[in-house]
């Protein structure tokens, strides 16, 4: 399907809500009377739904989502994927993390239309069939949560830690998992957990 057809038949025109976005951030007052005058094509409603589909573990999930969706909210409030977390809300604690084309981002941050055409990893994404990915074996291997809350978003975060190349050291470990905040301040275990993984996970 292609972005002309669905946008059409949602209603939504996604290029005009984005020059709409665009100029009313940057575009001076004097020059916006001057665009409304010379009768510019008004911004639409970003409420209006919006045909989307993302990749999510390996299949795709057709969606009608609010444009302003955040990446989160679409897999837990739309694909009833709740294992990645909201704790902030705003880009802070890490316990959204999800990859993105092996990339990991805060889901929070990210709106689901940017993520079109992309592939969504999230934590229930890695288990085979019944066995659990080495990382998670190694989260529990090592005791490497306390309340859980932080978790799945600290797992994928490590995933991606160790495949960039940064697990050599426990100092590099912590620094690039510093994103990931854990209230219960499992730490030490969850450095363990990262250094137990590792060599599994680069082996592939
Ligand atoms: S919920 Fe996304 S970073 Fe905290
Ligand atoms: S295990 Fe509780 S917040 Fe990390």
């Amino acid at each position: 399907m292609s972005e002309n057809s669905s946008s059409r038949r949602s209603g939504f025109d996604r290029r005009a809500f984005v020059a709409g976005v665009a100029g009313s951030a940057l575009v001076p007052l004097t020059a916006r009377a001057v665009a409304q005058d010379a009768k510019a094509p008004a911004a639409q409603d970003p409420a209006l739904p919006v045909d989307v589909t993302l990749r999510v573990n390996g299949k795709d999930k057709r969606l009608q989502l609010d444009a302003r969706t955040t990446v989160l909210d679409a897999l837990r409030e739309h694909l009833k994927l709740t294992g990645s977390k909201k704790g902030c809300d705003h880009g802070q604690c890490g316990a959204c993390t999800v990859l993105i084309d092996d990339r990991r981002v805060v889901s929070c941050l990210t709106l689901a239309l940017a993520a079109e055409g992309q592939e969504i990893t999230t934590i229930e994404g890695l288990a085979t069939n019944d066995r659990l990915h080495p990382m998670q074996q190694a989260f529990i291997d090592n005791d490497a949560f306390q309340c859980g809350y932080c978790t799945p978003g600290q797992i994928m975060s490590a995933l991606a830690c160790v495949k960039e190349g940064h697990a050599g050291s426990d100092a590099d470990i912590r620094e690039y998992m510093s994103g990931n905040i854990c209230r219960c301040a499992a730490y030490p275990n969850i450095v363990a957990a990262v250094k137990q993984a590792a060599p599994e996970i680069m082996k592939g």
